[in-house]
């Protein structure tokens, strides 16, 4: 099974545009790798794609990347695409994917009536663009020989359909994460949780390599620097650090395990950073655009 990250970063990017913060000024003086909104691609040959979460960066993405530029007149080597919820950083860049060249979507009824209610979506022809319902907990074939089956994570609705009160560790149909199966390697790609259940855990247990929701070190980050007022718990999502973080919830969870997803504010980002050092410490893998994993 093979990786290529399309974009590390979560929604707004690195830099985002309207931010100052010293990571996206870092990275827009070329200090440190700028990053794409989240996208993870998938093969088993080399040669046809799955792509997971449709990043507002799609276009430049795939411009970036020889594995996807098209291969005759009309053509992409992109098979399918899943969408793992109806968050913007998500679901944007099917409108830059519109030009009538076929692949087949899949998402639940949940996040596919997200697009339908959305009628700019209706620009990407249905008859061309296939949208599959995919059910909780049951396997299909994303493309050949690979198989995969999409199970709730603790999450929330996407931030422009939040009501008055946000429930921000639902477990529903609106956050899910993904298990892919093929040429004898399991895969988990999760690049939203609010947080590590038991159930999650026995979930990924088969896990040969983890992709997980690195969006902040920790939660009151954006806070601190800034940047927002919200926590990381508010934006469902989990933090890298502390007690109830990532790295200490999954240490028994003995795959590879990368974070992808990370927020332009994540000290992560750079190289020189003690919060990088104790994370590749923990074992675990940052990613970056166009890093390239083989299993
Ligand atoms: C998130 O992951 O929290 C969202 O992508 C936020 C957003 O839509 O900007
Ligand atoms: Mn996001
Ligand atoms: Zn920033």
């Amino acid at each position: 099974m093979k990786f290529l990250v399309l974009g590390a970063a979560a929604g707004g990017g690195l830099p985002q545009w309207n931010c100052g913060c010293a990571n996206c000024n870092l990275a827009r003086a070329g200090d440190i790798p700028a990053a794409g909104q989240s996208s993870l691609a998938v093969s088993l040959d080399g040669q046809r794609w799955s792509i997971l979460n449709a990043s507002p960066d799609v276009r430049q993405q795939m411009q970036d990347r020889a594995s996807f530029h098209p291969r005759s007149l009309r053509d992409t080597p992109m098979q399918s695409m899943l969408l793992t919820n109806g968050d913007i950083d998500h679901i944007a860049g099917l409108l830059s994917l519109r030009e009538q060249t076929p692949f087949a979507l899949y998402a639940t009824s949940e996040i596919l009536g997200v697009l339908a209610e959305n009628r700019i979506f209706d620009a990407v022809s249905r008859e061309k663009v296939s949208r599959n319902a995919i059910t909780l907990d049951a396997e299909f074939g994303l493309q050949d020989g690979l198989t995969a089956r999409v199970f709730p994570v603790p999450g929330k609705v996407p931030l422009f359909m939040e009501g008055v009160t946000v429930q921000t560790d639902l477990v529903g149909e609106q956050t899910v994460g993904v298990r892919l199966s093929g040429g004898g390697k399991v895969a988990y790609y999760i690049p939203g949780c609010a947080e590590v259940t038991p159930d999650l855990l026995t979930q990924i247990s088969d896990a040969d390599i983890l992709f997980f929701d690195g969006t902040l070190w920790d939660d009151e980050e954006m806070i601190r620097e800034g940047t927002g007022v919200k926590t990381g718990r508010r934006m469902g999502h989990i933090s890298i650090s502390g007690s109830d973080g990532s790295i200490a919830k999954l240490e028994a969870v003995k795959a590879q395990k990368v974070f992808i997803h990370i927020n332009n504010t994540n000290p992560i980002w750079r190289p020189d950073s003690e919060e990088r050092a104790f994370v590749l410490a923990s074992g675990w893998g940052i990613s970056h655009d166009g890093m390239e994993i083989s299993l």
